[in-house]
């Protein structure tokens, strides 16, 4: 699917006034995702150390992450997507990096979480996958949101589990 629409400047433009922004029950899922995953971890111990937003467009989203990591960085292939985060949605532990799915900017093995929403439909499945098995911890795992499912991999030492994140995700709902 193409996305150079997002290299639009009008485009960025647009999509930072639309402000559209996820409920709150949608990070209280992702962070008990990350808690199941870890059951060593302290219950007090919310803080994660790495995530990477794929396809961040604008930071909106990616900012309200912030607060449960020591360090967030978004990812973008537009350019101007990326300019318009750094002037809207800067924080002291986010950077905004223009990339995409071939490259995750972080060592292996020293990712909690990547994030995906709205954006897998642009980026090549297998390579997303691939890169994800790098840099993920072995208590960490990947969330792809689209418009009608979520889907949640589970990153193991012996490969990778998917697993469909709907049924999860309705008992958050109710
Ligand atoms: C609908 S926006 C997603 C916005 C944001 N993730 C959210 O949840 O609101 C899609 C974004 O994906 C970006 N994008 C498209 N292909 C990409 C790729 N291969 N790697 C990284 N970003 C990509 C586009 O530039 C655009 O900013």
């Amino acid at each position: 699917m193409e996305a150079r629409l997002y290299q639009n400047h009008h485009v960025a433009e647009l999509f930072v006034k639309d402000k559209i922004t996820y409920p709150d029950i949608l990070k209280k899922f992702i962070i008990d995702f990350l808690l199941r995953l870890d059951p060593d971890r302290k219950s007090d111990q919310l803080q994660f150390d790495l995530m990477l937003d794929m396809g961040c467009a604008n930071g909106l989203q990616t900012k309200i992450f912030a607060e449960h990591f020591s360090k967030v960085i978004g990812i973008d292939k537009s350019e101007e997507q990326i300019k318009m985060a750094i002037k809207e949605n800067s924080s002291d532990n986010i950077q905004y990096v223009i990339g995409d799915e071939s490259n995750m900017p972080a060592l292996d093995n020293t990712v909690d979480l990547v994030w995906c929403c709205f954006a897998f439909h642009y980026m090549n499945v297998e390579t997303y996958i691939r890169e994800c098995e790098r840099v993920l911890k072995s208590t960490g795992g990947t969330i792809i949101c689209g418009h009608d499912f979520v889907d949640i991999m589970l990153h193991e030492n012996e490969g990778s589990q998917l697993q469909s994140g709907m049924n999860i995700l309705e008992q958050y709902l109710r």
